[in-house]
């Protein structure tokens, strides 16, 4: 009895000053563990007892056992709750600073040109439609009067949809739309005439970028159709066009030109706006900047749209909206528009 009173007491003050989780394990391996503990070596003689003792000795000494074993799982919680409080208050956020301010974004400086484009063009009666990127060979180019053997085709070499088998009608084979002009028998097909329509979107050619050029860029078609339609009607509308996205004094000019799709056909020269028509190196010291090409809708564009001869009269213009747009933020480069630098886009 007087040797588990003094274990009692040893067990007690060792729980009581253990300072780890682990040093509690050892404790109790010390005193009650199945091999080596004191209480376990008591407790396995009590059999060698005289039987009145053996009751007395053994009630005291399983008291003790599980007393050991309640104030260590004590102990050992009480640790482990520590633990977790010292841990939680290291990963504490202080939620109390102050949020990164949210940056709000803004509009693409492409965007915004063919949104001030739109509303030129929408209040004059103008319907905005867009068709799709993914063209056939047939309203790219057969149906603006371009067959496969035309070396206009030439003009606009394009990137093409590998296709197994590839088709042999031209409906059916596919490219990346060099230009809106795919949308001018489209629109007729699904459309009665009257109609006016501009399509804005991006284009994609096959060919070598340089600060002009580009192998993508937002190209805008325009398309009257009506009974009485002329050249000074187109002139008049871009002449509008022009002045308003650019300046009140821009000056245009027509210069005949060639396109499949047109007769007659244009070149749209704008007054440049760097140097106001004086002659500089962005045009070249003419004084002109070439924007747009035009014309007067050709009888074989109705006929693919599936018109009577001579029933609608029409006019096309098919505009660069890269290059107005850097004729009216002076951008040098055509190329920076798609590298989304953010230095660039956010001075627009
Ligand atoms: N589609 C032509 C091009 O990509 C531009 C063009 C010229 C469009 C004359 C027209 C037009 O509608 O009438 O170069």
């Amino acid at each position: 009895m007087h040797a588990l009173d003094a274990l009692s007491r040893e067990a007690r003050e060792a729980i009581r000053s253990a300072a780890s989780v682990d040093e509690l394990r050892d404790i109790e391996l010390r005193y009650i563990g199945r091999k080596q503990g004191k209480l376990t070596a008591i407790l396995r003689g009590l059999k060698d007892l005289p039987t009145d003792e053996r009751a007395i000795v053994g009630t005291k000494a399983n008291g003790l056992r599980i007393e050991i074993e309640k104030l260590i799982a004590e102990r050992m919680s009480a640790m482990k709750g520590a633990h977790t409080r010292s841990q939680l208050e290291k990963e504490a956020i202080d939620i109390s600073l102050p949020s990164r301010r949210a940056s709000r974004g803004h509009i693409h400086p492409l965007t915004q040109i063919r949104r001030e484009a739109e509303k030129v063009f929408v209040p004059m009666g103008f319907e905005v439609v867009d068709g799709p990127h993914v063209e056939s060979e047939f309203y790219n180019f057969d149906s603006l009067n371009i067959p496969i053997d035309h070396p206009a085709r030439d003009f606009w070499d394009t990137f093409w949809i590998r296709q197994h088998p590839r088709p042999t009608n031209p409906k059916q084979r596919l490219l990346l739309r060099t230009h809106t002009s795919s949308l001018q028998v489209r629109y007729m097909q699904s459309h009665q005439p009257p109609f006016r329509m501009i399509a804005p979107g991006p284009v994609y050619r096959y060919e070598a970028s340089d600060a002009s050029h580009d192998s993508e860029f937002v190209n805008m078609e325009g398309l009257i159709v009506d009974k009485d339609i002329s050249v000074s009607n187109l002139k008049y509308i871009l002449l509008t066009f022009f002045r308003t996205l650019l300046a009140k004094d821009v000056e245009i000019r027509l210069r005949p030109s060639f396109f499949p799709f047109v007769e007659p056909g244009f070149e749209i020269d704008v007054s440049c706006q760097a140097c106001r028509g004086k002659g500089c190196a962005i045009c070249k010291q003419t004084g002109w900047l070439e924007l747009a090409g035009a014309g007067m809708v050709h009888d074989e564009v109705f006929r693919a749209a599936g018109y009577v001869k001579n029933e609608w009269k029409g006019a096309a213009f098919g505009v660069g909206m890269d290059r107005i747009a850097m004729m009216k933020y002076h951008i040098p480069d055509i190329r920076l528009f798609r590298e989304n630098h953010m230095k660039f886009l956010e001075q627009f």
